[in-house]
């Protein structure tokens, strides 16, 4: 148990697509959609944001790794596509790996259900080779002292809701991101609340609105004015 946290009280939550969540304690939130945490991570990060990256070579940056699903969706895209992939992610509080086995989705595919697995039980706070083509550093730091060792050409930013974490929604925070993204990155987020977009304007970011995943309006996709 780490820094207060008693991950008895997290549960595992089976969403519709084969991939499962977790559900906080007070089970008011989760670290993903319940409708299907992979279809909205594939739709908000991978569709929204690493697909319109124009590059062979791309550094993805995280707010809250949480449980790598998003890292293992950007290392499928790597592979489907022949990038080469730097992924960089902070997390305050990492999951126990025991608690994260490879979701269902996974079932056939050796390759991926592999790389789930290195991608959970690789250390902390170092860069290592997952394969080929992906290179993971996990940093265990707050975002707020986050500072990755190449400019972003996206960002996840996949912290909890603005409800349950308001601090990481501050236009203090999102001006911190953006020194971080080079030249004509982007971050993109599941969140289009009007504090979030009034933040990101107070941080020099220009918006765009998007449709949302299932049974959600709108995300945001937030590139610096420079
Ligand atoms: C919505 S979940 C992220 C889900 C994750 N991206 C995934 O693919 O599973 C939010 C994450 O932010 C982490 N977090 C909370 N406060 C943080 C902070 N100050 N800095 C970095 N991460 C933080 C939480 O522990 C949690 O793992």
């Amino acid at each position: 148990m780490k820094k207060g946290v008693d991950w008895s009280l997290y549960s595992r939550f089976n969403t519709p697509d084969g991939s499962y969540t977790l559900l906080l304690p007070s089970k008011a939130e989760s670290y993903h959609s319940v409708y299907g945490a992979r279809t909205e991570s594939l739709y908000v990060f991978i569709q929204n944001g690493l697909q319109t990256v124009n590059k062979r070579q791309v550094v993805v940056c995280e707010t809250g790794f949480g449980t790598g699903l998003n890292a293992l969706l950007t290392l499928e895209f790597a592979q489907l596509n022949g990038l080469i992939l730097h992924y960089h992610a902070c997390e305050l509080f990492p999951i126990p790996a025991e608690m994260l086995p490879p979701p269902k989705f996974l079932n056939k595919n050796v390759f991926l259900s592999n790389a789930w697995l290195n991608i959970q039980n690789c250390s902390w706070n170092r860069t290592h080779n997952i394969t080929s083509f992906f290179t993971l550093a996990k940093m265990e730091q707050s975002i707020a002292e986050f500072c990755p060792i190449k400019k972003a050409d996206v960002w996840f930013h996949d912290a909890f809701s603005p409800k349950t974490q308001p601090e990481m929604w501050s236009a203090e925070l999102f001006s911190h991101i953006g020194n971080h993204l080079a030249e004509g990155g982007c971050l993109v987020t599941y969140s289009a609340a009007g504090q979030v977009k009034r933040a990101l304007r107070e941080a020099g970011f220009t918006i765009e609105r998007l449709p949302g995943p299932p049974r959600k309006k709108h995300m945001l996709r937030a590139f610096r004015r420079n």
